[in-house]
Formats: C-alpha cells, sequence, structure tokens
C-alpha cells in the first residue's frame, strides 16, 4: 500500500469532545494532545517521513482569553510531559508560525523541543503554531523582498525556500477531523495538490482505526497533479 510521505492535520473537535462530556473545553485540548503523542508514534510506526499539525491558528485568538491563555499553558505542560518521550523515539521536533506574538516562556520551550530533537531522523513533526497560510505566503514574500532577491528571479521554487515548511515536501494527505469540511487557513501554498481526507472523529477520539480508513482512502486516489490518469499513463 502507498504510503504518504507527508501527512498534514487539522485537529479538530476537541471542544466539541469535552461539551458531550459536560467538561470544559479545556479537559478537550488536554485529551488532543494525547491523540497527538499517539498519532506521531502511529505515524512514524508506518513510514510516514514527515506529520505536520494545526495547533493554533492565527485565527484563534478570537477566543475567549480564558481558552488561549489556557492553551499557551497546555503547550509548556506538553512539552514538560512528552518531549522527552517524543525524543528517545526518533522524532525531529519543528515549530512553524510567527513566534513575534507568543511570550518568551513558550519561545524557549520550542527553542528547547527543537535544539534537543534536531539531530532526529526518524519522523519530521512539525506543529503549526499561530499559523496561518496566509501569514506564512506574506512573511516569504517579506523575506524574499528584505534579502533583495529580484521580481525576475522569484518563481514558485524560489518563494517555497521562505515558506515555513521549506524543511518538508508538499503534504500528501490532508486530514481534517472534526466534521467540518473547509480549509480554516492552514497549509493554502503547500496544500495545493494535496489529497483531502474529512473524518467526523473528533480530534481527542482519532487513533489508528481512523488513520488505517485514511490512508487505505489515500492509497486508492489517483494523482494526476494536472496530467492523465493512470490507466492512461501506462498506454503511453
Ligand atoms: C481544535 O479544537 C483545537 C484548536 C483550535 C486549538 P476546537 O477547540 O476547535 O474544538 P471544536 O471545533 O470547538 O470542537
Ligand atoms: C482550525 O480549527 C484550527 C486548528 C485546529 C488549530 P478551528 O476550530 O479554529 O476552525 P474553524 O473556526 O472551525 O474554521
Ligand atoms: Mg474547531
Amino acid at each position: 500500500m502507498t504510503v504518504p510521505r507527508h501527512v498534514a492535520i487539522v485537529m479538530d473537535g476537541n471542544g466539541r469532545w469535552a461539551k458531550k462530556r459536560f467538561m470544559p473545553r479545556f479537559f478537550g485540548h488536554k485529551a488532543g494532545v494525547d491523540a497527538l503523542v499517539r498519532t506521531v508514534l502511529s505515524c512514524a510506526d508506518r513510514g510516514v517521513d514527515y506529520l505536520t499539525v494545526f495547533a493554533f491558528s492565527s485565527e484563534n485568538w478570537k477566543r475567549p482569553t480564558e481558552e488561549v491563555s489556557g492553551l499557551m499553558g497546555l503547550v509548556l505542560v506538553a512539552v514538560a510531559k512528552y518531549l522527552g518521550k517524543l525524543a528517545d523515539k526518533g522524532v525531529r521536533i519543528r515549530i512553524v508560525g510567527d513566534r513575534d506574538q507568543v511570550s518568551d516562556k513558550l519561545r524557549q520551550a520550542w527553542e528547547q523541543a527543537e535544539a534537543s530533537t534536531a539531530h532526529n531522523t526518524r519522523i519530521t513533526l512539525s506543529v503549526a503554531f499561530n499559523y496561518g497560510g496566509r501569514w506564512d505566503i506574506v512573511q516569504a514574500c517579506r523575506q524574499a523582498i528584505s534579502e533583495g532577491v529580484p521580481a525576475a528571479e522569484l518563481d514558485e521554487a524560489k518563494l517555497n525556500q521562505y515558506m515555513a515548511l521549506s524543511h518538508a515536501p508538499d503534504p500528501d494527505l490532508f486530514i481534517r477531523t472534526g466534521g467540518e469540511v473547509r480549509i480554516s487557513n492552514f497549509l493554502l501554498w503547500q496544500a495545493a495538490y494535496s489529497e483531502l481526507f474529512f473524518s467526523d472523529c473528533l480530534w481527542p477520539e482519532f487513533g489508528d482505526a481512523e488513520l488505517d480508513a485514511a490512508f487505505a482512502e489515500y492509497a486508492r486516489r489517483d494523482r494526476r497533479f494536472g496530467a492523465v490518469d493512470s490507466a492512461q499513463r501506462a498506454q503511453a
């Protein structure tokens, strides 16, 4: 079976999962961290090279202050709790997103997570935090301009070098849990030819069964990238 080399996931549905249990939303986010750790290890076991997850969007600042600060605090707790385990399992961690608006403490936690796993090669986990696809395109253009790249030299490959995920190939499979069928400003540039998979499963419940279903569906897709289908390719 063809395994996607790069999987991207919009981890949605934490709040609804908690609500169903008459619990505060934070309880859902906490369970979401456990689902993430499970998923990283399952993807590594299946031979996925890159996993990129949407943890906090540029637009999530619109949520109530308590929820936003709860999420920031949860990141610190999650790094303290799981960094050692992920590092031992060969996970390389990268954070993608605008670091300017987050606290010094959080920036330090990200730096620690990246530095202590930089040598790992089994799977690269990119955590999109304070990330938006539009932000990414704008920051890439700004960097290119500030480095003095001439307009005539700025083609797709060149701009891609400045995008936040320049360390990874484009995602092959784009999964969104939680039942919403939209991209919500995730990898607008990189997902141009990703296969999309939407699941009703709420993120804290995501596990091997859902990953199997997504990968099986991915293996059935005929990726044409604008060219002819596989039957015609075989004839040619
Ligand atoms: C996704 O779950 C996690 C974040 C956006 C931080 P939600 O918090 O959006 O959960 P729902 O969509 O309200 O259920
Ligand atoms: C997308 O989920 C962002 C993350 C999962 C981090 P949202 O819950 O913020 O998206 P909308 O508001 O339903 O589009
Ligand atoms: Mg949501």
